[in-house]
């Protein structure tokens, strides 16, 4: 076991060994007769490939993801979205009623509502906004996490919805900072949109470093609900006896390995540079308008802007039939909007709608 898995895995769950189902047995045979499945396919399943259960980690899949993020099938376990890695983490490293998580908001909410479920207390320590623009404070976040005793600490970056791009050094520093006391966690669900190298490159070096991967938006598969979580064996070992027994359905295997055949491939590593391009031309457009108070720094497929007027803003683009994500409740972000880089004509009809948003600060 590694040393963080070790000192950290709740110690009720060291000699826990989850559920066994009949598609883990390493048996060999012709005749299935030990998981209770029905002997005939259904109907509507002409090429009976959804009579059985499938592989709970299904192998093919896991060395294609495995492939593509650079690392060995034992440092991969996939699920359903990066949501499970991120609620499994909770599960295997917060003590229910007791964990402490370190998050820093406004950030992606489903750390904090994680941490809720289990009962864990979060940390808050707020995003900083300066010139650079909305920014973690790592070294804020490492105190916070030895002071509190926190297990794990979430990390953004790209950041939802700061738009953030956090520098591999600085978390290789705190990880260090942090081994065998705190878990960190990358979450580079928008990695992709920012042509930058992934945190995976620091697995080797520390074993509190955990990275979270999605095939929901740079591979638009969103409707599948496959995620990862990278991590040494240790913990993807911990993490595999805390996930429910059969979590990839056959279909969504199938689709997620389709989609990740080269041709593929190669087109949704195209479609990043065309959406960075509409990122920026999106980002000139919006600072161009007099509505638009503030566009911050992006490195993931959205923008992060402050209006004068947002309840206009809002008003106006919801007129023109354009839904983007309202923040305004989110700490820090009261006068703000999430929009995601659409097509080019989408694009358009955003900044269309809120040419006819004045200037006016709201009341
Ligand atoms: C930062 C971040 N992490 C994780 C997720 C969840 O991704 P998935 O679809 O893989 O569960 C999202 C979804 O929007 C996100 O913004």
């Amino acid at each position: 076991m590694s040393s963080t898995v070790e000192s950290l895995l709740r110690a009720d769950l060291r000699d826990f060994a989850g559920y066994k189902s009949a598609r883990s047995d390493t048996l060999i045979g012709r005749i299935w007769l030990n998981a209770n499945e029905s002997a005939w396919a259904n109907a509507a399943d002409t090429d009976s490939r959804l009579r059985r259960y499938p592989q709970p980690q299904p192998e093919a899949l896991c060395a294609r993801l495995a492939q593509l993020y650079g690392v060995a099938p034992v440092q991969l376990l996939v699920g359903r979205g990066s949501d499970e890695g991120i609620d499994l983490l909770l599960r295997a490293f917060c003590a229910p009623g007791q964990g402490r998580v370190v998050i820093a908001p406004p950030v992606f909410g489903m750390y904090a509502v994680c941490a809720r479920l289990h009962g864990a207390t979060v940390v808050d320590v707020p995003l900083r906004d300066g010139s650079a623009g909305l920014c973690a404070d790592l070294a804020a976040m490492g105190d916070a996490a030895l002071a509190q005793g926190a297990s794990l600490l979430f990390l953004c970056t790209p950041g939802n919805p700061s738009g953030e791009l956090l520098a591999l050094s600085d978390i290789a520093a705190l990880a260090r900072r942090l081994r065998e006391r705190c878990i960190v966690v990358v979450d580079e669900a928008y990695i992709e949109y920012a042509d930058a190298p992934s945190a995976t490159t620091l697995l080797e070096a520390g074993d509190n470093i955990v990275v979270l991967r999605t095939l929901s938006k740079a591979h638009a598969l969103a409707g599948a609900r496959v995620g990862c979580v990278l991590a040494g064996p240790a913990l993807i070992e911990a993490l595999r006896r805390c996930q429910a027994p059969y979590p990839m359905p056959q279909p969504v295997v199938d689709a997620a390995m389709e989609a990740l055949e080269a041709g593929a491939l190669a087109l949704t590593r195209s479609r990043m540079a065309a959406v960075r391009e509409a990122r920026a031309r999106l980002a000139d457009g919006l600072r161009g308008l007099p509505s638009v108070r503030r566009v911050y720094p992006a490195a993931g497929n959205f923008l992060l802007v402050r209006f004068m007027d947002v309840s206009a803003a809002f008003a106006a683009l919801l007129a023109a039939g354009v839904v983007v994500r309202d923040m305004r409740a989110m700490p820090q972000l009261g006068d703000a909007l999430r929009i995601t880089v659409g097509t080019r004509e989408e694009c358009r009809r955003v900044l269309a709608a809120l040419e006819a948003v004045g200037a006016e600060a709201a009341a």
